[in-house]
């Protein structure tokens, strides 16, 4: 890899900040100061420091979010803070969020470079169940209750989607709180799963995908990487 998209690739510098640095005497290639930014390095062998700093290639990245209120799940930086902008990691704005969250829907998010992995998630044929719980402006008792969670176990049409939703388990945990697990990730689709019912959902959190919950000690805003254990239960 030429030295100036090494250093591109391994800090904050643009490749022309990197070109930069290195014509400053900023950049040592084992222990030597380099100047040149088309020079080949290896990045497995060869030490390359920058103002004495030890750079190093990152690799995939698997994070968990805990998104709060008012952050969106967006590459593009709009109105709202993005949920890449709360993580702590050399070039978080290369993480992918793994199936997106409405700006006001809180919970597990999880982030990830690794496409392959996220496909496993988000992919309806992989089944992968992402459990959320509703708040519901209208409560729902008794017969009328029964009927929702048969409804949803059968599937419901949205509006504009041409099949209906695959089976899922709808469970209330009050009259106006209910948990639903899915395992498509439709546009809205909670929200529009409650709305064919005839309710609407007040606030939505999402608090597990697969086998990974939201552990309670992760507040909101607050994100961690993923142990090895849990990239590999997926
Ligand atoms: N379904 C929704 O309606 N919103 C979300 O944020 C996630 C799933």
């Amino acid at each position: 890899m030429r030295l100036d998209r090494f250093l591109s690739e391994t800090t904050e510098l643009t490749r022309s900040l990197a070109k930069r640095a290195l014509k400053n005497g900023e950049v040592t290639l084992n222990g030597e100061p380099v100047k040149q930014a088309s020079i080949h390095v290896d990045t497995a062998e060869d030490v390359i420091e920058l103002n004495g700093e030890r750079l190093a290639l990152v690799g995939l990245r698997y994070v968990m979010l805990h998104k709060p209120e008012g952050v969106e799940c967006t590459a593009r930086r709009g109105l709202y803070p993005r949920a890449v902008d709360l993580i702590e990691l050399p070039k978080a704005d290369r993480l992918q969020p793994v199936g997106r969250l409405d700006v006001d829907t809180t919970g597990l998010l999880l982030l990830t470079d690794d496409g392959q992995w996220a496909h496993r998630i988000t992919s309806p044929k992989h089944r992968c169940a992402k459990v959320y719980i509703a708040e519901l402006a209208e409560p729902v008792e008794g017969a009328a209750a029964e009927r929702a969670v048969a409804q949803i176990a059968e599937g419901v049409l949205l509006d504009d989607d041409e099949t209906p939703t695959a089976p899922a388990t709808l469970e209330f945990l009050s009259s106006t709180q209910a948990s639903l697990s899915i395992t498509e990730g439709r546009y809205h689709q909670v929200k529009r799963m409650f709305a064919a019912l005839g309710n609407r959902v007040e606030a939505l959190h999402r608090q597990s995908i697969g086998p990974i919950a939201l552990p309670d000690e992760l507040a909101p805003g607050e994100w961690r990487e993923l142990t090895a254990e849990e990239i590999d239960r997926f």
